[in-house]
């Protein structure tokens, strides 16, 4: 490597989820579904799900103090936010300003990005940009969301409301000149397909932005083509997968492990048998928090530190998939 080179490096990492447990037994109590249902099309058994008047950023700002813990970083040291969510709290501004605000950051910039199921990883490179061009050396990158006051949680919305959970995930970035670090990050959108995945409003489209009409046609609750979703996702994974490691002249032999989006236990294990790799390189935790969005990465991928699956030197690979349809990866030397 050149001496001199700016590399990013996870040096903190931290998660939140709500206490308040939903098991699939709950949900049938809520909808016409079953457990068996749930487990077989998704691998989640029970999800986190906020109780009372709980915002992304509160999630947010309690995982991003756990990476500043760990981290060892004060608040005084963070010289940008990137946050990523498609639940903000408020329609503006986004909850990076809340973040900024609450952990007693310095006027640093912090801004939102909305890319769904890849927001993490697109957050990530965000920040990786500006840590290459020296404009920050330490960074605070968070995914959180709060999805579930967002569902049909009733039998016309089971098909979505089973699978997604709240949650938040925070890893603090910070220049170094080491062989360790983010080596790649590859992003994509398709935004023919947007409509197979998406939440219709409130939106700008409309005047006023959400109408009794929309409200009564189930207009704000997210919805999606299940089908077009899984045909799409399983292909993207592994080709984006594909892409990190050509970038970098790695193999899959050299990867320690993949820690996908955790859009759906199904997808995972369809991504590994396209692929050929083993399910016990790829990290899953969607039994018990389900599909937390742009949380679900680095919620995962700091059980996968904490439970010793990843070492020192290790090259690990994340990979979304999501809403856009947009999908990304990030290549890391541990
Ligand atoms: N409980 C019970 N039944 C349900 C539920 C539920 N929660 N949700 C839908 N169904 C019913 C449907 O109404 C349908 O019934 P019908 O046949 O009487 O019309 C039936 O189940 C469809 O189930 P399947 O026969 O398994 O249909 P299919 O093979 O098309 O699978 C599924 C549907 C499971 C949604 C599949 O398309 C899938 O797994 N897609 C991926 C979706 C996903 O995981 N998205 C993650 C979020 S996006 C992201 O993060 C990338």
């Amino acid at each position: 490597m050149t001496a001199g080179r700016i590399r990013s490096e996870i040096v903190g990492l931290g998660f939140s989820v709500p206490d308040r447990i939903v098991t699939n037994k709950d949900l049938e109590a809520l909808m016409d579904t079953t457990d068996e249902w749930i487990v077989s099309r998704s691998g989640i058994h029970e999800r986190r799900w906020i109780a009372g008047e709980t915002g992304a950023s509160d999630l947010a700002v309690t995982a991003s103090r756990r990476a500043m813990e760990r981290a060892g970083v004060d608040a005084g040291e963070i010289d940008l936010v990137v946050a990523a969510t498609i639940t903000s709290d408020y329609f503006f501004p986004g909850i990076s300003a809340q973040i900024q605000d609450q952990l007693g950051l310095k006027t640093v910039g912090a801004f939102d990005i909305k890319a769904a199921c890849s927001g993490f990883i697109y957050a990530l490179s965000t920040a990786d940009q500006f840590i290459k061009t020296a404009y920050a050396k330490t960074v605070l990158v968070v995914g959180a969301e709060v999805q579930s006051t967002a569902l049909n949680v009733s039998t016309e919305g089971r098909d979505i409301a089973v699978l997604f959970g709240d949650g938040a995930g925070a890893a603090v970035l910070r220049a170094g000149h080491n062989e360790r670090g983010i080596l790649s990050t590859h992003l994509h959108t398709q935004g023919k397909y947007l409509k197979e995945l998406w939440c219709e409003g409130p939106a700008s489209r409309f005047n006023p932005r959400i109408s009794k009409e929309m409200i009564d046609e189930g207009r704000h609750y997210p919805s999606m083509n299940g089908r077009e979703v899984f045909r799409h996702a399983i292909t993207r994974f592994p080709e984006a997968i594909r892409e990190a490691l050509d970038a970098n002249s790695l193999s899959l032999d050299d990867v320690a492990i993949v820690i996908p989006h955790q859009a759906n236990f199904r997808i995972s294990q369809a991504m590994a048998k396209n692929l050929g790799l083993s399910m016990d390189r790829v990290y899953s935790n969607i039994h018990r928090y389900g599909n937390t969005t742009a949380a679900s990465i680095p919620i995962a991928l700091t059980e996968a530190v904490d439970e010793g699956k990843i070492k020192e030197g290790d090259i690990v690979i994340l990979v979304a998939f999501g809403a856009g349809f947009s999908w990304a990866s990030a290549a890391i030397r541990w």
